[in-house]
Formats: structure tokens, C-alpha cells, sequence
């Protein structure tokens, strides 16, 4: 049985108990989604949260997972369905000699034939899912088109083979990168919840989930320099994807703080551009080389 959240305080307790640290908006859109049945689309910067969520959402509910990774030109076939050519053609070659055409054409549009695509799954599953359409901006607009009948009539037409209607409601959890803007027809139908980088606390707490052998001055540390690279002007800031790996190599490694010969050392874990590494190293290494008692 799935779970039915009574409340926004259960969400955030259940999310929490599956490892995801929820923030109070987080928590909030989440028990909307749960409760309104109303898609979610989550936008943020990269390494986030962001499909962690949806997995997070799915253990919580007790749901099954449907995952549709976006890329470009994804088309109908691998979102929704596709008939099953080979399956087809075996079916006609084994029939009779003299057999006509609509005796065959009958038989091969059925549903045995036909492949499920994660939206399908998605909608004609017994038990509701949570639909995880990750990374939708990496589509064209005519794909979200598309999206947008299935997520409002939760319905599927296919033409030889009638209307295929939900047999549940699906929580849909949409994410974005912000590579393109969504329409407003998308986000007009959406709940909607931006994911940012946490506070020193909130990170602090998740990149000790993962890593619960760090040492709690070290994690702080490890927090604080990562704080403090984000706020410089780089390509790509460190995400809490690279807080946690950090994390696992410091302690792999034995430090026991970070000082400037550290963080030159191990730089390259949380920052990944040739110039970004300079800018670091100039910027942060000289505020480390008196260590945790210094500055922290
Ligand atoms: N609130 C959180 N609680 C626990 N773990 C988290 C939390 N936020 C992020 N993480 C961890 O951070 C990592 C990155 O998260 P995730 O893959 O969901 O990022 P994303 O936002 O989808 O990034 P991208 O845009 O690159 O796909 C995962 O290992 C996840 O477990
Ligand atoms: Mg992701």
C-alpha cells in the first residue's frame, strides 16, 4: 500500500527517513504533489537534489519508480509506446497462406504487441507510480506538447488501438537545468519549486549522511571552504554532488583538516575547469595556510 501523507511535517519526517534532507519548501511542494496530484517541476543548479527527490519521494510513498531521462530528440516512440515490429512481422509470417488483411491487422494492434514506454507505464500501472521526468529542458517544445496531454487528461491515444486511460495517478516530478525556457502552458500546470545550494547547516548534515565517519570539524571545515569557493565568480561552482565526494577522499586520504596544501592537493574534486582551479587556489588557498585552529 502506498503511503497518503497527512500532513507537511510527515512528508519532511519521511523524506528524512530515506536519507534526503528535505528544506521547508521542499517539504512543502512535495506534500502538495502527494496531495493535489499536480506535477512538480523542480529547477535548480546541477548537483542539487534535484533527482534525488523523486527517488527519495518514490521510497517514501512506497511507489515504484518510472524514469523517463529526457535528451534531445526524444521522441513519442521512447516516451509513450512503439509497436513491436519484429513481434508483428514473425505474427504475419506465421499465418496461414490466404489469410486477408483485416484478419491480421485485427491481431497485430493489440496490446500484446504493443511496447510500454515510461509514460505509459507510467499511467496504466495498477498501483501509482512516481514519474520522474528528469532533465525536460533537454527536449524540444513539441515533446513538452505532447507531455502536457498526457499530464492533464492522463490519457494516452493510440490511433489503432482506441484511448488507453489512467488506472492511477502518477506523482510526476519534472527536472530542469534551466538550458532552455519552459513554456508557460508547462509551468502553468505545475507546482513549482526551485532547489538551491543549502545553508552551512543543511550541508553540513547531508555531506555527514553520506560520509557519517567524518569527523564533525572537518565536515564544518569541508563546508565552509566549499561556501566560501561558490561565492567566487567560476564556471561551474562545486554542487553538493562534489561536497560528498570530497568528503569520501578526505577521509580516504586521512586528512585531518583542510589547509592550503590540501585543498591544492584535492582541489580538482570540487572544481573540474582549468581556470576555475586557478581562481580557487589564489583566492581560498591563502585564507587555509593557518588551518581549522586559524580561522575557524
Ligand atoms: N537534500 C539532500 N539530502 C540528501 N542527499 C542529497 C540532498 N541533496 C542532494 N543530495 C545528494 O547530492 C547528490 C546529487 O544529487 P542529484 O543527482 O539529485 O542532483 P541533481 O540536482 O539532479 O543534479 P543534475 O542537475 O546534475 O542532474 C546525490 O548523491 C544526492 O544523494
Ligand atoms: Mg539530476
Amino acid at each position: 500500500m502506498s503511503v497518503e501523507p497527512a500532513a507537511v511535517e510527515d512528508v519532511a519526517a519521511g523524506l528524512r527517513g530515506v536519507g534526503y534532507l528535505p528544506g521547508d519548501s521542499t517539504a512543502l511542494v512535495s506534500f502538495l504533489a502527494a496531495r493535489l496530484g499536480k506535477p512538480v517541476l523542480v529547477e535548480g543548479p546541477a548537483g542539487v537534489g534535484k533527482t534525488e527527490l523523486a527517488k527519495a519521494l518514490a521510497k517514501y510513498l512506497d511507489r515504484r519508480l518510472v524514469r523517463l531521462q529526457c535528451y534531445e530528440g526524444l521522441d513519442e516512440a521512447k516516451a509513450l509506446y512503439e509497436w513491436n515490429y519484429r513481434k508483428q512481422l514473425l505474427r504475419i509470417q506465421a499465418e496461414a497462406q490466404g489469410t486477408g488483411w483485416d484478419a491480421v491487422q485485427d491481431d497485430i494492434f493489440g496490446e500484446e504487441f504493443l511496447l510500454e514506454r515510461p509514460l505509459m507505464t507510467a499511467i496504466s500501472s495498477a498501483e501509482p507510480v512516481v514519474l520522474l521526468i528528469d532533465e525536460i529542458d533537454k527536449t524540444d517544445q513539441e515533446f513538452e506538447a505532447m507531455l502536457l496531454e498526457v499530464l492533464s487528461d492522463f490519457q494516452i491515444s493510440i490511433p489503432e488501438m482506441g484511448v488507453v486511460e489512467a488506472k492511477s495517478r502518477p506523482v510526476v516530478v519534472l527536472t530542469s537545468n534551466n538550458a532552455r525556457e519552459l513554456t508557460e502552458a508547462l509551468k502553468r500546470r505545475c507546482l513549482y519549486l526551485w532547489l538551491d545550494y543549502p545553508t552551512v547547516e543543511r550541508e553540513l548534515e547531508i555531506v555527514r549522511l553520506h560520509s557519517p565517519d567524518l569527523p564533525e570539524a572537518l565536515g564544518r571545515r569541508l563546508v565552509e571552504v566549499v561556501h566560501m569557493v561558490r561565492q567566487l565568480d567560476l564556471k561551474k561552482p562545486p554542487s553538493i554532488a562534489e561536497s560528498i565526494d570530497w568528503a569520501r577522499a578526505l577521509i580516504l586520504l586521512g586528512a585531518d583538516d583542510i589547509d592550503q596544501a590540501m585543498l591544492e592537493k584535492t582541489m580538482s574534486i570540487i572544481v573540474k575547469h582549468r581556470t576555475d582551479l586557478d581562481v580557487v587556489a589564489e583566492r581560498v588557498g591563502v585564507k587555509l595556510s593557518g588551518g581549522i585552529a586559524a580561522t575557524g
